[in-house]
């Protein structure tokens, strides 16, 4: 088998309905249609019609299709549902992170090295870059993606990095105008701050669905997080922070008063912060490659779920902390870091991931879902924490199209 490359709006192969079977255990995370929360089927079959799964149930029962093919007895997830990642940058930081390990701290002022080469380089080579990284998630079972602005940080790099993003073969566009202040004003945090809340802002309206402010030392303070957030609230766009991700600070409970759909990173956490999250709809995004990768603790899974806050795991792929876009590795790391069951792990970068983007229709497999399927080459989805770092991917149809 050869299948194309990923693209967005890849149509689906073939006309007509196409039967999967040979499923020895099926992840609907529908409990209406299967067992226990992520809605197990064994020895399952999935039917697709165009971008759809129109039916999903057991073998036996498998209405007629026009082709029928056999996945060899493995498990089929939901494809992965990447809410937080940074795709749209030039450029490298290898030599960051490798004085890193030797011993230099992370900080958010290493995002200027790829905001220096992500200006440096023209929009045709912006986009290339970008859809290689999108193809790559893919291959890794992703279907659902989620990018940010935020490596241009003028009018016209940030409305190339948008343009750049919604035409790269993501899903979800998100504008991080406010990531750093970018050299051009250092020392005037509000004259950026009043050129991301006005033109900026409205130059990019047309591709993204979402705003995202860095609250953080060497980022955003609080009372500039509340600008920025109030700005997207004008603008009608869907609300993100990045926060917690270095040390405690304001960023989850800003995430939650303005109703934020999710808060990403959640690293440090104070008693405060898990009670604000369990009695919000704010989700809290975990990205356990990203603390990984910067040598920090892993984000309290654990302690958030069992207050009863909603999570999410996400890649937050990007060249500065978290230079992986591996959604196998972030979920074992879910378990194996965070403290997860595999099943919760499963469902945080799946439905989680799909709350966390406001997405009706991904993250699940049952009549009515899009047609996002991962089949791993394990029998179970245990396998992914249990065979962490093997490579479990075997097939993925995203859009109905298989891609892998
Ligand atoms: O999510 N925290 C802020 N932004 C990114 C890192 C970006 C970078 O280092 O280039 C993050 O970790």
């Amino acid at each position: 088998h050869t299948h194309g490359p990923a693209e967005s709006g890849t149509a689906p192969d073939q006309a007509g309905t196409t039967l999967l079977q040979g499923i020895s255990q099926l992840v609907t995370n529908d409990p209406a249609v299967g067992e226990g929360p992520l809605g197990l089927i064994g020895d399952a079959a999935v039917v697709l019609d165009g971008d759809r799964v129109v039916w999903v149930g057991p073998r036996v029962s498998a209405p007629a299709a026009d082709r029928a093919l056999d996945l060899g007895q493995r498990a089929v997830l939901p494809g992965w549902v990447d809410s937080h990642s940074h795709l749209v940058f030039a450029g490298d930081r290898a030599a960051e992170f490798t004085a890193r390990m030797a011993g230099r701290p992370y900080e958010a002022g290493g995002i200027g090295t790829t905001v220096a080469a992500t200006r440096g380089v023209e929009r045709t080579e912006l986009l290339r870059l970008a859809r290689l990284r999108v193809d790559e998630m893919v291959r890794g079972g992703t279907t659902t993606i989620e990018t940010k602005t935020g490596y241009g940080l003028t009018v016209p790099d940030e409305t190339t990095s948008a343009a750049v993003a919604a035409e790269s073969g993501v899903d979800v566009v998100t504008f991080l105008g406010a990531h750093v202040v970018p050299p051009e004003f250092d020392g005037d945090p509000q004259g950026y701050l009043d050129l991301v809340c006005g033109p900026m802002l409205q130059a990019v309206a047309r591709y993204v669905q979402f705003l995202d402010v860095f609250c953080e030392d060497g980022a955003f303070d609080g009372a500039q997080t509340r600008r920025v957030l109030a700005a997207g609230q004008r603008a009608g766009l869907g609300l993100k922070v990045h926060g917690n991700q270095l040390r405690e600070g304001e960023g989850v409970r800003l995430a939650v008063e303005h109703g934020a759909v999710s808060v990403d990173h959640c690293t440090y956490l104070s008693d405060r912060d898990v009670d604000a999250l369990a009695g919000s709809t704010t989700v809290a995004t975990l990205l356990p490659a990203c603390d990984l990768s910067t040598r920090q603790p892993p984000a309290p899974g654990r302690l958030l779920v069992d207050a009863g806050a909603r999570i999410a795991l996400a890649s937050n792929c990007n060249p500065g902390s978290s230079y992986t876009s591996s959604m196998n590795l972030v979920v074992a790391l879910g378990v194996l870091q965070c403290g997860l069951t595999a099943e919760e792990a499963v469902q945080a970068a799946t439905t989680g991931g799909a709350a966390a983007l406001r997405l009706p229709d991904v993250g699940f497999l049952a009549p009515g879902a899009r047609a996002d399927l991962h089949v791993l080459d394990a029998p179970s989805y245990e396998y992914l924490a249990y065979r962490v770092g093997m490579p479990l991917t075997r097939a993925v149809w995203r859009r109905g199209a298989r891609v892998v």
